[in-house]
């Protein structure tokens, strides 16, 4: 249950809330239009989520939310700090706005989120966007509704930012992007501090949700028409291990199983090195967990593993992914690799083409190693040089996408349960809609199935997604 400072922290803000809501409403009636904001979120699922809440906040204080941030009145960047064109990304959009906030006097901009929390950051921008008005972190997102409060009343950049914060604060407002499906944390933060990784630097030491606050958010969800969630966390699988009393990932996924009117959980991302096969035989037994595991590898090289601090050989790796073959023969497996970690040889390059062979990843994630301020490895020795890491790169994708095009042919001609998302983007005639893997499926249909479930069977592969007809 939450404390009771989380409690008392909950009405406070929803006090903001409400004092923000007289700012604006006496300033809708001056303009004779309503305020609008724009949140803009770069990153992973993590922020997306948060990005939810802060939405929520913004849409219960009055604002009118809009996509377009050139013609928003309040914009908020909810950054990602996890490889430097991220931040790149940042400072591309605020130099872009100077001019429109030129235009507009009542334009105020936001920055929150994982770059916030880096010093240095947050230097460069005082330094060089002085046209930002407030910051915050992601240890006080909850704060949100305070910060933005006091940066109405102030004309001068209002800063928020904690080096830490145990507290989960419950019960704030939240708007869904998607009515059908909703991310849901579980931990907080990231305790692993792989040397390439700046995540345990700024989102902190990792917190495991209470199972009963959880499930209660997810029994909600349902009734509000969600079918499908994503259990969110750094590294799921370590939930529960600051609990003490034993209560594992294992047992929180059986307590969500057992929620009623829930049709599909997926989670995001599980470490190797914390897999246990209880885990995936819950998987088994269940009707609602997708058969679909994103368990990065980022090298197949037991020595730059080592140095990357995974706590894994490539032949643990590989012995994991036999026992999930094992008891999950059906299962879509993704992964993460980085290429071009200091001091990679071709040898160990070759070891990571390895896993990927005898992995037979359904899709994987590349990435080019990216050095961070702060970490270990930013520091080591034998940087490889970038025409290296980019060769090594092309070889790769085109490795996985060779290995991935032939694994996706194993499900055509199946019919599967479908969550219908949307109208095709590419053609209007089509609904697209999510498989138990994850990936997309653009079928025929009337456009009243958005957010149900239906049976679809796959006609076409086209590698990353499929084409399919619709069952009668
Ligand atoms: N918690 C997740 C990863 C989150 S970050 C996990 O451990 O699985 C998502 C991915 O970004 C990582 O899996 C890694 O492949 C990549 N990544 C992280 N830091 C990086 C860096 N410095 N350079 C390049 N890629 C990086
Ligand atoms: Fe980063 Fe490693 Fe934690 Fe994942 S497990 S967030 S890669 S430190
Ligand atoms: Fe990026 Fe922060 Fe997620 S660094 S990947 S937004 S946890």
């Amino acid at each position: 249950m939450a404390t009771l400072e989380a409690i008392e922290e909950a009405k406070k803000q929803r006090e903001y809330i409400q004092k923000i809501k007289e700012i604006i409403t006496a300033q809708d009636a001056k303009r004779k239009k309503p305020l609008t904001a724009c949140v803009v979120t770069f990153g992973c699922q993590m922020n997306a989520r948060d990005s939810e809440k802060i939405v929520g906040v913004l849409t219960e204080a009055g604002y009118e939310i809009i996509e377009d941030e050139e013609q928003a009145d309040f914009i908020i960047f909810n950054t990602c700090s996890i490889r430097e064109n991220a931040n790149t990304r940042l400072y591309g959009h605020l130099g872009n706005l100077k001019k429109f906030k030129r235009k507009n006097p009542d334009m105020r901009i936001g920055l929150c989120g994982c770059m916030m929390q880096e010093p240095h950051v947050v230097e460069k921008i005082k330094k060089s966007y002085p046209h930002v008005d407030l910051i915050f972190g992601t240890h006080n997102l909850y704060q949100f509704a305070q910060v933005l409060y006091e940066s109405l009343l102030s004309d001068e950049l209002v800063i928020e930012l904690m080096d830490k914060n145990p507290l989960i604060v419950e019960d704030l407002p939240s708007v869904r992007k998607f009515p059908f499906k909703s991310g849901v944390n579980i931990t907080f933060g990231c305790n692993n501090f792989c040397t390439f990784c700046i995540v345990p630097h700024v989102r902190g030491r990792e917190h495991s949700r209470e199972p009963r606050d959880i499930v209660n958010e997810i029994r909600a969800l349902v009734k509000d028409g969600v079918k499908e969630v994503m259990l969110l966390g750094q590294n799921v699988n370590s939930y529960g291990n600051d609990f003490k009393d034993g209560f594992s990932f294992a047992d929180l996924l059986r307590e969500v199983d057992q929620i009623e009117g829930l049709e599909r959980i997926r989670y995001m991302s599980p470490h190797p090195k914390d897999f246990t096969r209880e885990v995936l035989e819950v998987m088994r037994d269940s009707k609602k967990i997708c058969h679909q595991i994103h368990m990065p590898l980022q090298s197949g090289s037991t020595s730059l593993l080592k140095r990357m601090n995974r706590v894994y050989s490539k032949e643990q790796y590989l012995e994991v992914v036999r026992m999930i073959r094992e008891i999950l023969p059906d299962v879509s497996l993704t992964t993460d690799i980085i290429v071009g970690f200091p001091g990679e040889t071709e040898e160990d390059f070759e070891d990571t083409c390895d896993v990927v062979r005898e992995a037979r990843y359904d899709a994987a994630y590349t990435f080019i190693y990216s050095p961070r301020v702060g970490t270990p490895a930013a520091k080591f020795p034998d940087q490889v040089p970038a025409d290296v890491s980019k060769r090594r790169f092309d070889y790769l994708l085109h490795l996985i996408q060779t290995i991935s095009a032939k694994e996706s042919l194993r499900f055509v001609g199946t019919t599967q349960k479908v969550l219908v998302e949307s109208v095709s983007e590419q053609d209007e005639t089509l609904l697209t809609g999510r498989l138990d893997s994850n990936l997309l499926v653009h079928f025929k249909g009337d456009r009243s199935l958005i957010g149900s479930m239906v049976n679809v069977t796959l006609k076409e592969s086209k590698g990353f997604y499929y084409f399919g007809e619709i069952e009668a």
